[in-house]
């Protein structure tokens, strides 16, 4: 029993040690081990999930009014990570670890349940961001209605080709930065 939990400090302190030593590599093209990536993406998921079912939907979501103020807002503040159709994947996408999903090459949800629970975890994500990935919060700088916009706006990104795009982003002028 003693030398049992003896043996456990020692390994604990040679761990510490091995992290003081610089012996953990944070380099982002270093890839996690694959059991590391299934736990850390087991957590996130529970995580939003968590969170996200207390969301309220708003009773005007969604019209195209909404998406199209959305996509505004999209292309001024998402493309460079989670890009647009048609365009090239940017350096900055490539760099990133983990990296950004695209939204274009998702499949449309057509269950409406399904769909308000994917519309939950995005303005929950957009609003509060993603600790240790570069998702950054856009709920410090946004109200919750820009949120909703540009949360119907991903959701109906799925298949789009880049001439609907080009044509969405120029309906309203609302946005700028
Ligand atoms: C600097 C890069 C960057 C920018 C800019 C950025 N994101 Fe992200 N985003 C990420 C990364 C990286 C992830 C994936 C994080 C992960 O895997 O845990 C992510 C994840 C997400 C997710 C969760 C998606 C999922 O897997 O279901 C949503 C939703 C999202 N971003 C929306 C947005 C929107 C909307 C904007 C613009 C308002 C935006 N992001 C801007 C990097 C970025």
């Amino acid at each position: 029993m003693k030398s049992s939990i003896l043996i456990s400090i020692i390994t604990l302190l040679l761990g510490i040690a091995t992290l003081g030593l610089g012996g953990y590599n944070v380099a982002a093209t270093e890839k996690h081990w694959e059991i590391t990536e299934k736990i850390i993406d087991w957590v996130r998921e529970n995580s939003i999930e968590a969170r996200a079912k207390h969301v309220d939907i708003p009773a005007s979501f969604t019209d195209n009014r909404q998406i199209a103020i959305g996509a505004k807002h999209y292309a001024a503040m998402c493309t460079e990570c989670h890009l647009t159709p048609g365009q090239q994947a940017t350096d900055l996408a490539l760099g990133l670890y983990p990296q950004a999903p695209v939204f274009h090459q998702r499949d449309t949800i057509i269950d409406n349940e399904e769909k308000q629970t994917q519309a939950r975890k995005y303005f929950w994500v957009i609003k509060h961001g993603l600790k240790m990935t570069a998702m950054p919060s856009w709920g410090r700088t946004h109200n919750d209605e820009t949120i909703w916009d540009i949360t119907a706006f991903i959701q109906e990104i799925s298949n789009m080709t880049a001439e609907q795009y080009a044509e969405l982003i120029t309906t309203y002028d609302g946005h700028h930065h």
